[in-house]
Protein backbone atom coordinates (compact mmCIF):
# COMPACT_ATOMS: atom_id res chain seq x y z
CA UNK A 1 0.00 0.00 0.00
CA UNK A 2 1.44 3.08 -1.09
CA UNK A 3 1.09 5.68 1.42
CA UNK A 4 4.27 8.21 1.26
CA UNK A 5 5.58 9.40 -2.00
CA UNK A 6 9.01 10.79 -2.53
CA UNK A 7 9.26 13.30 -5.29
CA UNK A 8 13.20 14.13 -6.37
CA UNK A 9 13.75 17.28 -8.42
CA UNK A 10 11.56 20.26 -8.00
CA UNK A 11 12.00 21.71 -11.58
CA UNK A 12 8.55 21.74 -13.51
CA UNK A 13 7.80 17.89 -13.75
CA UNK A 14 8.58 17.15 -10.47
CA UNK A 15 6.32 20.30 -8.97
CA UNK A 16 3.56 19.23 -11.54
CA UNK A 17 4.01 15.00 -10.14
CA UNK A 18 4.45 16.61 -6.40
CA UNK A 19 1.04 18.84 -6.76
CA UNK A 20 -0.91 15.80 -8.59
CA UNK A 21 -0.35 13.40 -5.91
CA UNK A 22 -0.63 15.42 -3.09
CA UNK A 23 -4.37 15.86 -4.90
CA UNK A 24 -4.63 12.71 -5.01
CA UNK A 25 -4.00 12.27 -1.51
CA UNK A 26 -0.49 10.64 -1.25
CA UNK A 27 1.93 12.61 1.59
CA UNK A 28 4.56 14.04 -0.54
CA UNK A 29 8.46 14.12 0.46
CA UNK A 30 9.45 16.56 -2.56
CA UNK A 31 13.59 16.80 -2.62
CA UNK A 32 15.64 19.08 -4.52
CA UNK A 33 19.34 20.17 -4.17
CA UNK A 34 18.04 24.33 -4.28
CA UNK A 35 16.35 25.80 -1.46
CA UNK A 36 15.34 28.10 -4.50
CA UNK A 37 13.96 25.82 -6.57
CA UNK A 38 11.88 24.24 -3.29
CA UNK A 39 10.46 27.58 -2.46
CA UNK A 40 9.69 28.04 -5.78
CA UNK A 41 7.89 24.86 -6.83
CA UNK A 42 5.94 25.31 -3.65
CA UNK A 43 4.64 28.59 -4.38
CA UNK A 44 3.89 27.51 -7.88
CA UNK A 45 2.02 24.69 -6.49
CA UNK A 46 -0.16 27.06 -3.68
CA UNK A 47 -0.92 29.07 -7.20
CA UNK A 48 -2.39 27.05 -8.86
CA UNK A 49 -4.13 25.25 -5.98
CA UNK A 50 -5.58 28.81 -5.69
CA UNK A 51 -6.64 29.55 -9.17
CA UNK A 52 -8.28 26.16 -9.73
CA UNK A 53 -10.17 27.56 -6.42
CA UNK A 54 -11.45 30.07 -7.41
CA UNK A 55 -11.96 28.93 -10.88
CA UNK A 56 -14.30 26.73 -9.22
CA UNK A 57 -12.86 23.19 -9.78
CA UNK A 58 -12.06 22.42 -5.97
CA UNK A 59 -13.08 23.56 -2.83
CA UNK A 60 -10.74 24.87 0.15
CA UNK A 61 -10.44 21.86 2.09
CA UNK A 62 -8.56 20.20 -0.78
CA UNK A 63 -6.40 23.14 -1.15
CA UNK A 64 -5.31 23.15 2.62
CA UNK A 65 -5.22 19.53 2.77
CA UNK A 66 -3.15 18.81 -0.30
CA UNK A 67 -0.39 21.88 0.69
CA UNK A 68 -0.71 19.90 4.43
CA UNK A 69 0.62 17.02 3.00
CA UNK A 70 3.64 17.90 0.91
CA UNK A 71 6.79 18.23 2.77
CA UNK A 72 9.70 20.16 1.40
CA UNK A 73 13.63 19.78 1.71
CA UNK A 74 17.28 19.82 0.88
CA UNK A 75 17.74 16.55 3.11
CA UNK A 76 17.92 13.01 1.38
CA UNK A 77 17.21 11.49 5.26
CA UNK A 78 13.15 12.11 4.94
CA UNK A 79 12.89 10.16 2.11
CA UNK A 80 13.94 7.33 3.78
CA UNK A 81 10.10 6.63 5.03
CA UNK A 82 8.96 6.62 1.38
CA UNK A 83 6.94 3.88 -0.13
CA UNK A 84 7.42 4.62 -3.81
CA UNK A 85 9.96 7.84 -5.02
CA UNK A 86 9.91 9.32 -8.65
CA UNK A 87 12.77 10.60 -9.34
CA UNK A 88 12.25 13.95 -11.59
CA UNK A 89 15.94 15.24 -12.37
CA UNK A 90 17.66 16.48 -15.08
CA UNK A 91 18.10 14.56 -18.06
CA UNK A 92 21.01 13.06 -17.75
CA UNK A 93 22.40 10.08 -17.22
CA UNK A 94 25.10 10.60 -14.67
CA UNK A 95 22.84 12.63 -12.69
CA UNK A 96 19.90 9.94 -12.68
CA UNK A 97 22.90 7.11 -12.09
CA UNK A 98 24.25 8.08 -9.02
CA UNK A 99 20.85 9.66 -7.84
CA UNK A 100 19.69 6.07 -8.02
CA UNK A 101 22.33 5.03 -6.15
CA UNK A 102 22.06 7.15 -3.32
CA UNK A 103 18.33 6.39 -3.40
CA UNK A 104 18.73 2.46 -3.16
CA UNK A 105 20.76 3.54 0.26
CA UNK A 106 18.35 6.22 1.63
CA UNK A 107 15.28 4.69 0.97
CA UNK A 108 13.62 1.65 3.00
CA UNK A 109 14.58 -1.78 1.63
CA UNK A 110 10.75 -3.00 0.11
CA UNK A 111 9.91 0.83 -1.54
CA UNK A 112 9.77 1.30 -5.08
CA UNK A 113 11.71 3.48 -6.90
CA UNK A 114 10.50 5.29 -10.65
CA UNK A 115 12.09 7.68 -12.81
CA UNK A 116 10.36 9.91 -14.70
CA UNK A 117 12.79 10.11 -17.50
CA UNK A 118 11.79 10.89 -20.87
CA UNK A 119 13.93 8.54 -22.67
CA UNK A 120 17.73 6.72 -20.17
CA UNK A 121 17.14 3.07 -20.92
CA UNK A 122 14.88 1.92 -17.34
CA UNK A 123 16.99 -1.27 -17.26
CA UNK A 124 20.50 0.62 -17.15
CA UNK A 125 18.99 3.28 -13.94
CA UNK A 126 17.96 -0.31 -12.51
CA UNK A 127 21.17 -1.33 -12.74
CA UNK A 128 22.58 1.07 -10.30
CA UNK A 129 20.13 -0.61 -7.69
CA UNK A 130 20.54 -3.36 -5.68
CA UNK A 131 16.76 -3.78 -5.71
CA UNK A 132 15.88 -4.05 -9.61
CA UNK A 133 12.57 -5.81 -9.43
CA UNK A 134 11.06 -2.55 -7.65
CA UNK A 135 12.69 -0.22 -10.32
CA UNK A 136 10.08 1.09 -13.03
CA UNK A 137 9.67 4.24 -15.44
CA UNK A 138 6.51 6.23 -14.78
CA UNK A 139 6.85 8.77 -17.17
CA UNK A 140 4.14 11.71 -16.54
CA UNK A 141 3.80 14.31 -19.49
CA UNK A 142 3.66 18.19 -19.03
CA UNK A 143 1.92 20.08 -17.48
CA UNK A 144 1.19 17.45 -15.03
CA UNK A 145 -1.74 17.99 -13.40
CA UNK A 146 -3.46 18.65 -16.65
CA UNK A 147 -2.07 15.67 -18.75
CA UNK A 148 -4.23 12.52 -18.74
CA UNK A 149 -1.42 10.29 -19.40
CA UNK A 150 1.19 7.91 -17.84
CA UNK A 151 3.79 5.39 -19.76
CA UNK A 152 4.57 2.60 -17.73
CA UNK A 153 8.03 1.53 -18.35
CA UNK A 154 9.09 -2.45 -17.25
CA UNK A 155 13.13 -2.92 -17.27
CA UNK A 156 14.51 -6.16 -17.63
CA UNK A 157 14.09 -6.96 -13.87
CA UNK A 158 10.89 -5.18 -12.77
CA UNK A 159 8.86 -7.44 -11.53
CA UNK A 160 4.83 -8.01 -11.54
CA UNK A 161 4.06 -6.37 -8.31
CA UNK A 162 5.99 -3.57 -8.87
CA UNK A 163 4.37 -2.89 -12.04
CA UNK A 164 0.98 -3.43 -10.68
CA UNK A 165 1.49 -1.14 -7.58
CA UNK A 166 2.57 1.71 -9.82
CA UNK A 167 -0.27 1.30 -12.48
CA UNK A 168 -2.60 1.58 -9.46
CA UNK A 169 -0.61 4.78 -8.25
CA UNK A 170 -0.95 6.37 -11.49
CA UNK A 171 -4.52 5.48 -11.60
CA UNK A 172 -5.09 6.97 -8.23
CA UNK A 173 -3.03 10.40 -9.25
CA UNK A 174 -6.27 10.32 -12.12
CA UNK A 175 -4.13 9.12 -14.35
CA UNK A 176 -4.20 6.32 -18.11
CA UNK A 177 -1.52 4.10 -17.66
CA UNK A 178 0.16 2.33 -20.83
CA UNK A 179 2.57 -0.54 -21.24
CA UNK A 180 5.27 0.45 -22.78
CA UNK A 181 8.76 -1.45 -23.41
CA UNK A 182 12.42 -0.19 -22.45
CA UNK A 183 13.49 1.12 -25.83
CA UNK A 184 14.78 4.65 -26.25
CA UNK A 185 11.92 7.49 -26.08
CA UNK A 186 9.42 4.57 -25.19
CA UNK A 187 6.32 5.68 -27.14
CA UNK A 188 5.76 8.99 -26.71
CA UNK A 189 9.05 10.68 -27.55
CA UNK A 190 9.62 8.60 -30.35
CA UNK A 191 7.47 10.27 -31.96
CA UNK A 192 6.92 13.60 -30.67
CA UNK A 193 11.04 14.86 -30.29
CA UNK A 194 11.57 13.71 -34.23
CA UNK A 195 8.50 16.29 -35.07
CA UNK A 196 9.81 18.82 -33.08
CA UNK A 197 13.28 18.30 -34.62
CA UNK A 198 11.83 18.32 -38.20
CA UNK A 199 9.81 21.61 -37.17
CA UNK A 200 13.47 22.94 -35.84
CA UNK A 201 15.01 21.94 -39.67
CA UNK A 202 12.15 23.50 -41.18
CA UNK A 203 13.19 26.73 -39.78
CA UNK A 204 16.74 26.15 -40.31
CA UNK A 205 16.25 25.72 -43.81
CA UNK A 206 13.99 28.56 -43.73
CA UNK A 207 11.04 27.15 -44.92
CA UNK A 208 9.07 29.11 -42.76
CA UNK A 209 8.95 31.09 -39.81
CA UNK A 210 8.64 30.22 -35.89
CA UNK A 211 5.06 31.80 -36.17
CA UNK A 212 3.82 29.84 -39.55
CA UNK A 213 5.72 26.77 -38.38
CA UNK A 214 3.60 26.47 -35.21
CA UNK A 215 0.22 28.22 -36.89
CA UNK A 216 0.50 25.07 -39.78
CA UNK A 217 0.85 22.45 -36.99
CA UNK A 218 -2.17 24.31 -34.81
CA UNK A 219 -4.50 25.24 -38.01
CA UNK A 220 -3.39 22.47 -39.81
CA UNK A 221 -3.33 19.72 -38.05
CA UNK A 222 -5.55 20.46 -34.59
CA UNK A 223 -2.65 20.40 -32.11
CA UNK A 224 -3.26 22.84 -29.27
CA UNK A 225 0.41 23.87 -28.66
CA UNK A 226 2.77 24.33 -32.05
CA UNK A 227 5.60 22.22 -32.35
CA UNK A 228 8.00 24.93 -31.37
CA UNK A 229 6.33 26.83 -29.02
CA UNK A 230 5.84 22.58 -27.30
CA UNK A 231 9.76 22.20 -27.37
CA UNK A 232 10.10 25.72 -25.92
CA UNK A 233 7.22 24.72 -23.10
CA UNK A 234 9.04 21.17 -22.43
CA UNK A 235 13.24 22.77 -22.68
CA UNK A 236 15.72 22.80 -25.65
CA UNK A 237 17.90 20.90 -23.40
CA UNK A 238 15.58 18.75 -22.57
CA UNK A 239 14.46 18.16 -26.80
CA UNK A 240 17.93 18.25 -27.62
CA UNK A 241 19.11 15.38 -24.55
CA UNK A 242 15.79 13.06 -25.88
CA UNK A 243 17.26 13.33 -29.41
CA UNK A 244 21.28 12.50 -28.10
CA UNK A 245 19.56 9.43 -26.89
CA UNK A 246 17.52 8.33 -29.85
CA UNK A 247 20.20 9.15 -31.95
CA UNK A 248 22.83 6.97 -29.99
CA UNK A 249 19.95 4.37 -29.04
CA UNK A 250 19.03 3.49 -32.54
CA UNK A 251 22.46 4.77 -34.84
CA UNK A 252 19.91 5.89 -37.45
CA UNK A 253 20.82 9.43 -39.08
CA UNK A 254 16.70 10.08 -38.91
CA UNK A 255 17.81 10.80 -35.20
CA UNK A 256 20.37 13.49 -35.56
CA UNK A 257 19.69 16.66 -33.58
CA UNK A 258 19.13 19.95 -35.87
CA UNK A 259 22.51 21.82 -35.35
CA UNK A 260 20.06 24.96 -34.54
CA UNK A 261 18.56 22.63 -31.26
CA UNK A 262 21.83 22.55 -30.75
CA UNK A 263 23.42 26.02 -31.17
CA UNK A 264 19.90 27.31 -29.10
CA UNK A 265 20.91 25.13 -25.96
CA UNK A 266 24.82 26.07 -26.40
CA UNK A 267 23.62 30.01 -26.38
CA UNK A 268 21.44 28.93 -22.91
CA UNK A 269 18.05 29.49 -24.92
CA UNK A 270 16.43 26.97 -23.33
CA UNK A 271 13.01 28.14 -23.97
CA UNK A 272 10.34 29.20 -21.41
CA UNK A 273 12.55 28.57 -18.26
CA UNK A 274 15.43 30.92 -19.76
CA UNK A 275 13.03 33.36 -21.27
CA UNK A 276 13.57 32.75 -24.32
CA UNK A 277 13.77 29.89 -27.17
CA UNK A 278 12.19 29.98 -30.49
CA UNK A 279 9.81 32.71 -28.66
CA UNK A 280 10.11 35.18 -26.36
CA UNK A 281 8.64 35.03 -22.77
CA UNK A 282 10.15 38.16 -21.57
N1 LIG B 1 0.03 23.40 -14.17
C1 LIG B 1 -1.26 23.16 -13.89
N2 LIG B 1 -2.28 23.48 -14.69
C2 LIG B 1 -1.98 24.11 -15.84
C3 LIG B 1 -0.65 24.42 -16.20
C4 LIG B 1 0.37 24.03 -15.30
N3 LIG B 1 1.66 24.26 -15.57
N4 LIG B 1 -0.68 25.04 -17.40
C5 LIG B 1 -1.98 25.12 -17.78
N5 LIG B 1 -2.76 24.56 -16.84
C6 LIG B 1 -4.22 24.40 -16.89
C7 LIG B 1 -4.93 25.71 -16.78
O1 LIG B 1 -5.15 26.04 -15.41
C8 LIG B 1 -6.24 25.43 -17.51
O2 LIG B 1 -7.15 24.76 -16.67
P1 LIG B 1 -8.75 24.95 -16.85
O3 LIG B 1 -9.07 24.77 -18.31
O4 LIG B 1 -9.34 23.90 -16.00
O5 LIG B 1 -9.03 26.33 -16.40
C9 LIG B 1 -5.83 24.44 -18.59
O6 LIG B 1 -4.58 23.89 -18.17
C10 LIG B 1 -5.65 25.12 -19.92
O7 LIG B 1 -4.70 26.14 -19.76
P2 LIG B 1 -4.75 27.54 -20.51
O8 LIG B 1 -6.19 27.94 -20.72
O9 LIG B 1 -3.88 28.50 -19.77
O10 LIG B 1 -4.00 27.31 -21.87
P3 LIG B 1 -4.31 26.31 -23.05
O11 LIG B 1 -5.75 26.07 -23.26
O12 LIG B 1 -3.48 26.85 -24.13
O13 LIG B 1 -3.66 24.94 -22.54
C11 LIG B 1 -1.89 23.41 -22.36
C12 LIG B 1 -2.35 24.84 -22.11
C13 LIG B 1 -2.67 22.45 -21.48
C14 LIG B 1 -0.42 23.36 -21.98
C15 LIG B 1 -2.13 23.05 -23.87
O14 LIG B 1 -1.57 24.03 -24.70
C16 LIG B 1 -1.57 21.71 -24.27
O15 LIG B 1 -2.17 20.68 -24.05
N6 LIG B 1 -0.36 21.73 -24.88
C17 LIG B 1 0.35 20.51 -25.27
C18 LIG B 1 1.07 19.97 -24.08
C19 LIG B 1 1.82 18.73 -24.39
O16 LIG B 1 1.85 18.21 -25.50
N7 LIG B 1 2.47 18.20 -23.36
C20 LIG B 1 3.31 17.02 -23.51
C21 LIG B 1 4.69 17.45 -23.75
S1 LIG B 1 5.73 16.06 -23.95
C22 LIG B 1 6.15 15.63 -22.42
O17 LIG B 1 5.84 16.24 -21.44
C23 LIG B 1 6.99 14.43 -22.33
C24 LIG B 1 8.43 14.64 -22.37
O18 LIG B 1 9.13 13.76 -21.89
C25 LIG B 1 9.08 15.76 -23.01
Amino acid sequence: MIKVMGVVGAGQMGTGIAQTAAMAGFEVILYDVSDQMLSNSLKFIKDQLHRGKEKGKWDEQLVVESLERIQAGIKKDPLSVCDLVVEAATENKQVKFSLFKTLDEVVKKDAILTSNTSSISITEIASQTKRPNKVMGMHFMNPVPVMKLVEGIRGLETNDETYNTVKSVAEKMGKTFINVSDFPGFAVNRILMPMINEAIFVLYEGIASPHDIDTAMKLGTNQPMGPLALADFVGLDTCLAIMDVLYEGFKDSKYRPCPLLKNYVMAGRLGKKSGKGFFNYA
